[in-house]
């Protein structure tokens, strides 16, 4: 069945108050739901409904009477007074047999809960919708030691605490978690003076692992007063980290719950990547607390409204803490790896959906970073002190709403007197726009012409001009600035901006910090972008250029068998020599477009990527920079070299990347002796794990292979690394034979979501390796999918995305393709998850 945006109606009753008591047993708790509902003046006349799945009903009163509800799979209707009635209702369920991970479940030994989005509904029988907000108060009886619910905490003794959530909240919030827990405990006081214990809480071992968490937590609450002016409302904030856990983590009131590859941290066991993403991560569930909690959505389909808000305020937060520009280039790099394919395939869709049939499907690219995408459009296009007018309405005026985009949009219309209306398409439009643009030069004027076209999409075949705010400036041919970034903002299908009174024929630099998330189409010459490498103010345009130039020269060697660019590569080398530039970014320069941005490349020039050509082209460009740059590496790396004590910042960060893409070129022509040393002298996880990958491209690892593993066997997070690794930087000839004697591996727990994704996402990633010829690949993703989709649907869906590319590779890749998509199609009981995707990746 599918849900339509259309066909949204209120629900017919108010809730006054939700009290909740849970008996924990891992096969058999009961939930004891006393519930006041009063009817709702203003909805429609309805049958009273309340979700339910996976429950078994002991009993059911209204105001104390017995009742006998009718209970389909989906939930229960009952007969019920016209007025105000207490609905109470016991239940059993079995979270130990919770193998979904949605709704009460067990991990690690551990009771926790997930119920964003439709979870609640098998906690107990209740409106699961995120419009019906209500206060909670909850009883947890279990012989564990740590029993944690939403809210403040209320009387406890032996076997039993007791919760209050004063915040009316919708069901997705809730949350619960019992357990031998330890606590890392700190405090934070409030811009107000109000004092909030905060704690993390993880199983007995990974004490030691909490501090980076904390800190984060910390600086996020800071920020938040500091930029947004918002305060922290509970007297507790607890996060606990649990094993099991299909996303990074969950914004639940007061109880934030995490996958714990997502706040657990220690220079041993982690990568500067998983510092830089735990601190995103944390900083994004704690901001949920006023753009997601505090007001929330009417529905799912503005899921946008909370996520693409939260994602922007996130990136916001990186950017003040590590650097706006390095911040900038890594996320429009993680937009065109993950959104932009997505948005150009079978499963695209606007940042507002206005169908589902299983909403977890759409916890995707599109909502969360195209959604956040369009708000930096926003404050661009409206400038920053009316988009902070706009938010302190926003917050003003909604606080404590399920609200809507309608309601978003009309704050900044409020606030700033502007219609609103096109730029609502970039939420109901899907679709990448394409951006063309000419120059001419005219006696001192300048103009820049553009064109937008977005190419259909399924479900929308015709596409309306957007609102694009086009970051333009022009440099002179000495290399100076004469005209700073403007804001040219496109509104036409085609439109000309003139710029007046130049002494000289400017160079543009276009699209600065990636001002609208398009594809620019520019005939740009490779001189005009070496220029620009070497000249322009704007990082990301800096960046850009060298990426183009790297990524032409790598077509040209795929297509024609060209020999590599040096006029570039002399460019680069001028940038990489210059340490007054960020090690980061300069790093950022040299690391060379992916294998599958090259597919998609390829496909939209008409031609029919080979994944084995597209690796081949790769390999050779990096042997040719390695041999090119022998004497400049080791100068590099000397630069890289950190002595101080390890500290997880930006500037050290900046550094080990640096070394490790050093690493990686001198590993093409030294037979893997520097990520041997690298290796047998790592003292942290970054370095250590980047040495054994290079081994293993040298096809030297299996001494540090087994070392690594006698090292880290008892740490799970490390051997989601070991695992990972292995198979995503496999030969690609390899990559298939890798990840299946990977399965066999007894270490291979494939009901835990990190791990599965560990060694699946690994072939994923290697794209030759994934897109094998013979179709091996496809076809052991599929074995496997099919074997989870009866324990854990929604991972299984969410991985089942590998294929939404099928249709760009040759006929008989599709062949391969097509069969192990129909293949899990027939699978027997196919989820709604699973069959969801997999239909629309079919296009049938
Ligand atoms: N709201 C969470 C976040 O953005 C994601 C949880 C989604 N979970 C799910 N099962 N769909 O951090
Ligand atoms: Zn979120």
């Amino acid at each position: 069945t599918t849900v339509y945006l259309a066909d949204y109606t209120p629900f017919g009753w108010r809730i006054e108050d939700v009290h909740l008591t849970f008996r924990l047993a891992p096969h058999a708790t009961r939930v004891l739901a006393r519930i006041h509902f009063a009817p709702c003046q203003l909805a429609p006349q309805q049958e009273f409904f309340l979700h339910g799945e996976e429950l078994r009903l002991i009993g059911a009163k209204i105001d104390g009477q017995e009742v006998t509800p009718e209970v389909t799979d989906k939930g229960l209707t009952c007969a019920v007074p016209a007025g105000r009635f207490l609905w109470e209702a016991e239940v059993e369920i079995d979270p130990a047999n919770n193998t979904a991970l949605e709704g009460l479940y067990m991990s690690g030994g551990m009771y926790c809960t997930q119920c964003e989005a439709e979870g609640f509904r098998k906690i107990t029988f209740y409106p699961d919708r995120p419009d019906v907000m209500a206060t909670f108060t909850v009883r947890i009886e279990s012989a564990m030691p740590v029993l944690l619910s939403n809210g403040n905490p209320g009387a406890s003794g032996d076997g039993f605490a007791e919760w209050h959530d004063p915040w009316p909240k919708p069901a997705y919030l809730f949350a619960l978690v019992a357990g031998d827990l330890r606590n890392h405990p700190d405090s934070f006081t409030t811009k107000s003076g109000h004092k909030v214990d905060l704690n993390i809480w993880v199983r007995p071992g990974d004490e030691g692992k909490c501090a980076f968490g904390m800190q984060a937590l910390k600086a996020s609450m800071t920020w938040d007063e500091d930029v947004y002016g918002r305060e922290y409302d509970l007297d507790v904030f607890n996060i606990v980290a649990v094993d099991d856990f299909n996303m990074g983590a969950m914004e639940n009131k007061g109880l934030n719950i995490f996958n714990s590859s997502c706040v657990l941290a220690s220079p041993e066991t982690s990568t500067d990547d998983n510092f830089e993403r735990i601190e995103a991560i944390i900083a994004h569930e704690y901001f949920h607390n006023w753009t997601g909690n505090r007001i929330t959505c009417r529905d799912w389909f503005q899921l946008c409204l909370k996520e693409g808000l939260t994602v922007y305020r996130d990136s916001q937060f990186t950017s003040d803490m590590r650097g706006p520009e390095v911040k900038r280039i890594s996320d429009v790099i993680d937009l065109r790896a993950r959104q932009f394919p997505e948005d150009q395939g079978p499963l695209s869709h606007p940042v507002r959906p206005e169908s589902f049939q299983e909403i977890n499907n759409f916890y995707t690219a599109t909502v969360y970073e195209k959604g956040a995408e369009v708000i930096g459009m926003l404050k661009r296009l409206v400038g920053d002190d009316d988009y902070a007018r706009a938010l302190d309405l926003y917050f003003d005026r909604h606080d404590g709403d399920a609200a809507t985009i309608e309601d978003w949009l009309k704050v900044f219309e409020d606030v700033t007197g502007r219609d609103l209306s096109q730029f609502k398409r970039w939420y109901s439009q899907s679709g990448t726009p394409r951006l063309s643009v000419s120059e001419a030069w005219d006696n001192g004027t300048f103009t820049l012409t553009f064109e937008q076209h977005t190419p259909p999409t399924p479900g929308q075949a015709d596409k309306l001009p957007q609102v694009l705010p086009i970051a333009v400036g022009l440099l002179n041919p000495n290399g100076d600035e004469v005209v700073p970034t403007r804001v040219l903002e496109m509104t036409e299908a085609k439109q000309s901006f003139d710029f007046t009174g130049l002494s000289a024929r400017p160079v543009a630099s276009i699209l600065r910090e990636f001002s609208a998330p398009v594809v620019l189409e520019r005939d740009a010459d490779p001189q005009q972008r070496a220029f620009l490498l070497a000249h322009d103010t704007d990082a990301f345009n800096r960046w850009e250029a060298g990426h183009i130039l790297a990524r032409d020269c790598l077509l040209a060697m795929i297509r024609d068998g060209a020999t590599p660019d040096t006029a570039w590569l002399d460019g680069l080398e001028t940038v990489l020599r210059d340490s007054t530039l960020d090690p980061d970014f300069r790093q950022m320069l040299v690391a060379l477009p992916s294998q599958s941005e090259l597919a998609q490349a390829l496909h939209e020039q008409g031609s029919t990527p080979d994944p084995d050509a597209i690796y081949d082209a790769v390999m050779t460009l990096r042997l040719f920079m390695a041999e090119r740059w022998a004497d400049l590496l080791p100068k590099l790396a000397e630069e890289a070299r950190v002595t101080a004590p390890y500290q997880p910042d930006a500037e050290q960060t900046g550094k080990r990347a640096l070394g490790n893409m050093v690493l990686g070129l001198l590993t093409h022509t030294d037979g893997g002796a520097a990520a041997q040393a690298q290796f047998d002298s790592a003292d942290n996880m970054t370095l250590q794990l980047a040495a054994l990958a290079n081994l293993i491209r040298a096809d030297k690892a299996k001494a540090a292979l087994a070392a690594f593993y006698d090292q880290w066997k008892d740490d799970r997070l490390v051997m989601d690394k070991w695992f990972g690794l292995q198979v995503g930087a496999a030969d690609p000839g390899k990559a298939v034979e890798v990840a299946k004697a990977l399965t066999a591996h007894e270490k291979f727990d494939w009901t835990n979501p990190n791990r599965f994704r560990a060694v699946f996402g690994g072939l994923i990633g290697n794209h030759a390796g994934f897109h094998r010829k013979d179709g091996a690949g496809y076809a052991l993703l599929a074995d496997w999918l099919i074997k989870l989709d009866d324990k854990n649907p929604q991972t299984t869906a969410r991985m089942c995305s590998a294929f939404q590319t099928w249709t760009r590779y040759d006929s008989g890749r599709q062949t391969h393709a097509k069969a192990a998509l129909e293949r899990i199609m027939a699978k027997p009981n196919l989820s709604r998850d699973v069959n969801e995707m997999v239909s629309r990746i079919l296009a049938i």
